[in-house]
């Protein structure tokens, strides 16, 4: 039973991957002297998986794995190894020159490419390990005073709860926690629930872009009514970035926080901080540097991962290829085919929302009854080499399945199957 069920998906992504080597074979490799080489891929008109395949080709996932489990780490094609390897080859082969000419190609081609695909200016935009490290240099860069209110909702990660947590602790400011329902109940329930803790104390409202199971809350609504309160409003984007187009000055938030090694595909220990120059009146630096062309006020300074940094472009340069507002709209077709699936089981819940409003493209999260959803990671990984993650929290037991454009109807059918015999 468990061995039919892997060789008939087998099977099928057998005869998908001749197909693509054929295309591959027939199509030129595509090259950008700037960020490497990518297999040969056409922009897919439509969400189905046939548009899709020849992309996967870039990919060296290992034989027999099914990965869905892109909200925790992202799969990063093979181009984005060759380039931080390239970067640590300059390095070790003439150290100062290779170290500066990654620089040089950071700051001119990385950074400008990091800006526009996010619309933000170049000196907006730093480059940090992870959206974590953005979160703590956000939090602790905030100018705040002892007494001073800041509001949180109860869906955040504990990356962006924990700098809140020392700056309680540390500096005396009072964190209010906001409940929010999950699954969310509509835009103006979590712009009313967050306003409504507002007092005259309050400073700053920091929340999700998108929550970590997958809940999208409205960044632009809740900023524009801060604003007019002279109330700063920081952002946790880490699920956010690489599902769909984000237009960070048009959210009008004064930061940013995000992973590029999750949905963006980019070298695992990347991420970004974006500060708007009219909100660095809210800000102080906690290195105390005067801001440069190589060191913003907020950027860490020593010396940095300059390969990995490098690779952020390649990064970037695969996902723009393929377009952000394509990957949301396959994003969406991976995730609405799983959730009509999940829909006919009668002991699954679906807590994700079919809202675009409300929910991501990507993550789906559901309980089935009497499956511990921990225990259900592990059964996936046994049964049919599939990797998945728990939601257990949010109150909820619940399962986290995260497909990104690489994967295919075939591998959520197997999903289902698995899942209905558990
Ligand atoms: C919502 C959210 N914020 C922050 C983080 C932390 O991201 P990173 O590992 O890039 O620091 C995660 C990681 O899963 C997350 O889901």
């Amino acid at each position: 039973m468990k061995e039919s069920r892997k060789s008939k998906l087998h099977r099928r992504e057998f005869f998908k991957k001749s197909v693509v080597g054929i295309i591959g074979s027939i199509g030129s490799i595509y090259a950008n002297t700037n960020f490497g080489v990518a297999n040969d891929f056409k922009r897919p008109s439509s969400p189905t998986d046939l548009d899709w395949s020849a992309i996967n080709s870039n990919f060296i996932l290992k034989n027999g794995v099914t990965y869905m489990n892109n909200a925790s780490l992202g799969m990063p094609p093979m181009i984005i190894n060759d380039a931080v390897k390239a970067g640590y080859d300059g390095i070790s082969k003439e150290p100062l020159h290779g170290k500066r000419k990654l620089q040089d190609k950071i700051s001119k081609k990385v950074i400008p490419l990091l800006a526009s695909t996010f619309n933000v200016k170049t000196d907006e935009v730093i480059l940090t390990r992870n959206a974590s490290e953005a979160l703590f240099l956000q939090t602790l860069g905030l100018v705040l005073k002892k007494g001073d209110e800041v509001v949180l909702s109860t869906q955040e990660h504990p990356a962006a709860l924990k700098p809140w947590m020392h700056r309680g602790s540390k500096d005396g400011v009072i964190l209010k926690y906001v409940f929010i329902p999950s699954p969310l109940v509509s835009k103006q329930d979590t712009v009313n629930r967050l306003m409504s803790a507002v007092s005259s104390k309050t400073k700053a409202i920091s929340f999700c872009h998108v929550t970590r199971g997958g809940h999208r809350y409205p960044v632009k609504e809740i900023a524009d009514l801060a604003r007019r309160k002279g109330i700063a409003t920081l952002v946790d984007g880490a699920q956010a970035v690489g599902q769909f187009p984000i237009d960070i000055k048009n959210l009008g938030c004064d930061a940013y926080s995000a992973s590029l090694h999750k949905w963006i595909l980019a070298p695992s220990g990347s991420g970004f901080l974006v500060v708007r120059d009219s909100s660095k009146r809210f800000f102080e630096s906690p290195f105390d540097l005067k801001a440069s062309t190589v060191n913003s006020f907020f950027d860490p300074p020593g010396t940095k991962d300059y390969p990995v940094r490098a690779a952020v472009g390649t990064a970037l340069n695969f996902i723009n290829r393929i377009g952000l507002d394509n990957i949301e709209k396959r994003c969406r077709y991976l995730s609405n085919y799983l959730k009509e699936g999940l829909k006919k089981m009668e002991d699954v819940k679906i807590l994700s929302s079919y809202n675009h409003d409300l929910s991501a493209p990507g993550s789906t999260i559901f309980e089935k009854k009497n499956l511990d959803a921990l225990d259900s990671v592990k059964i996936f990984e046994k049964e049919i080499n599939f990797h998945i993650d728990e939601h257990q929290r949010d109150g909820h037991n619940a399962i986290r399945v995260s497909t990104h454009f690489y994967n295919t109807t075939d591998q959520i059918d197997l999903f289902l199957d698995t899942l209905n015999s558990i």
